[in-house]
Order: structure tokens, then sequence, then C-alpha cells
């Protein structure tokens, strides 16, 4: 029988993480511990992290890879080839994960056309799970319509103490659609916030390793970056960090729904 795929929860973004540097701060990422590296269509990051994968010596089955279709790819017959192209670019046969990284630009593009391509591409083998990104209920409901259920691994999208998306996780969540946060650290607003500061000196860790023990704490995947080594590292520690649930309340309460990824061309958020 085929072995469960489990998406490590503590994952390593690559938004930004190009060139040499880049490689060196994904090598890093993969000598600290992380399991889970995410790429992109439109990050310019495949081949990094394709190359930090094989230098490092980690055998590829250790190693879980999401990659995301840009919505460039997601006219007729343009979808599997462009992820096709993907795996020359990490050196790999298959992806663990893909997600169509963005609703179509204004709905330009009807869901069904790109739904329907992302599911031939893993009945094909490219991948192993499919899913989304920053998609709303609403969509998400329109893909199960399409697919049926239990075909979406996994909803990506901004969350963090200051933008909980409540509604939308704890929808993913009943459906069991793996939440991943993007932004997970607020990309470093959240030095300032008291009560992210209160509960770090009470477990001697930063306001953003209390976010991401946070995160990991709600049961869903966290993908932070950074390209400073030390950096990479106490993220990866909050790991270890176990918050009582009356710290997971409090933290509850600093919602304010700070959204800081919105093209004007996205999606009407829930
Ligand atoms: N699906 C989507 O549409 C989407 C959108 C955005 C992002 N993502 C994914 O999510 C990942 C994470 O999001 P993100 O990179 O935008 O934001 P983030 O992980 O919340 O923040 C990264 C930024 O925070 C800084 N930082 C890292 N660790 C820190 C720490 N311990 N203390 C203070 N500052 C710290 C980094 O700077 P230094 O490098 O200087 O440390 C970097 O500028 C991306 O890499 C990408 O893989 C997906």
């Amino acid at each position: 029988m085929e072995k469960p795929h489990v998406i490590p929860l503590m994952g390593f973004g690559t938004f930004g993480r190009n060139g040499k540097n880049g490689i060196d701060a994904i090598l890093c990422a993969l000598e600290t511990g992380y399991r889970h590296l995410d790429t992109a269509q439109t990050y310019d990051t495949e081949f990094e992290v394709g190359e930090a994968l094989r230098r490092s010596g980690i055998d590829r089955e250790e190693v879980f890879l999401t990659t995301k279709i840009s919505t460039d790819n997601f006219g007729p017959g343009a979808l599997v080839p462009s992820l096709e192209k993907s795996l020359e670019t990490l050196k790999v046969d298959q992806v663990d994960l893909t997600l169509i990284h963005w609703p179509s630009p204004n709905g330009r593009i009807p869901l069904e056309v790109y739904i329907t391509q992302i599911a031939d591409a893993q009945a094909r083998g490219l991948t192993k799970l499919i899913g989304v990104s920053n998609f709303t209920i609403a969509l998400l409901e329109e893909t199960e319509a399409l697919l049926g259920k239990g075909r979406i691994a996994n909803n990506q999208f901004e969350l963090n103490p200051i933008l909980q998306n409540k509604k939308l996780a704890h929808y993913c969540q009943e459906r069991e659609i793996l939440v991943t946060c993007y932004l997970p650290i607020a990309r470093g607003m959240l030095s300032e916030e008291p009560v992210l500061r209160a509960i770090g000196e009470k477990h001697d860790a930063t306001p953003e390793q209390v976010a991401i023990a946070f995160e990991l704490a709600k049961g869903y995947c966290t993908i932070p970056t950074s390209g400073r080594p030390e950096r990479i590292r106490s993220n990866f520690k909050a790991n270890s960090i176990r918050l009582s649930p009356d710290e997971i309340a409090r933290i509850e309460m600093i919602d304010r729904n700070h959204r800081v990824v919105d093209p004007d061309w996205g999606p009407k958020w829930d």
C-alpha cells in the first residue's frame, strides 16, 4: 500500500531566496532540520530549491516539495507542460504538492479550465497532492463541486497573529484541508506586539517564535523565510515551544485583520 502523504507543518518559504545567497539560505534551512520547501513558478527559486536539496545530500523522499502554478499557465493545455518544466528546473521526477497560486485574476479564466488541468497533472503522476492558494470559501466550494470531496489537500493564504483569517481557517479545518500560513511572521512586523512579547518572555522566545508556535499549535502548516542563518535557525526552534491554552486564547484576541498581500485583481476575501 502506498504511504500516506504527510505534509510537514514546519516549512521554509523561498520567496526572495534567489541566486547563490538563496541556495545558501535553503541549504542552511535543510541543515537546520526543515523538511518542507515552498517554491513557486513565479518566485524563480525552483532551481535554487533543487540545487540546495542535492547539495544537502538528504534523500529526495525525506523532503516535501511544494510548487505553485502561475496564473499565466492556466490557459487550455498550458498547465501540465508548465509543471513538467518546473520538474525539469527542480530536477526531480515529481513534486509532493502543487498549488494553484491564485484564482485567475478578475476571474478571466473560468475555474473549471485550470482546476481540471491540475487534477490531470496529479493523474499523470507529476504531483502527489494538489491544492490551492488564496482561495476563498466560495472558490473552495466551487472546486469541490468540480472535483468532488477530499481532492484538495491544502489552501495556502496569509495568516499570522494579526491576520488570523478565522472563518476561512475554520472552514478548511472542518473539511480536512490543511491550512498553510504565508507571511507567518508578518514580514517582521510582530516585534512590538505586546502580547507576543509578554508570552515570549515566559518562554525565552522572540515574538516571531511565539507567532510560529501559535500557528503550529492551531494545526496549521507555517512557512517563514529568512536569508539570515541565525533567523532561519531561531524560527525553526519555535517548533519546540508549547503554548498553554490560555496563551493561545490571548493570541487569538490580537487579530486585527491586518492584510498585507491584497492585489486589486485578487478575490473578494472572506
Ligand atoms: N501563496 C502566496 O500567494 C504567497 C504569498 C507570499 C508568500 N508566500 C510564501 O510564504 C513564505 C513566507 O512569506 P514571506 O516571505 O512573504 O513573509 P514572512 O516569512 O512572514 O517574513 C519574511 C521576512 O521577515 C524577516 N524575518 C525572518 N525571520 C525573522 C525574525 N525571526 N525576526 C524578524 N524578522 C524576520 C525576513 O528578513 P531577513 O531575510 O532579513 O531575515 C523577511 O524579510 C514565502 O517565502 C513564500 O514561500 C506565498
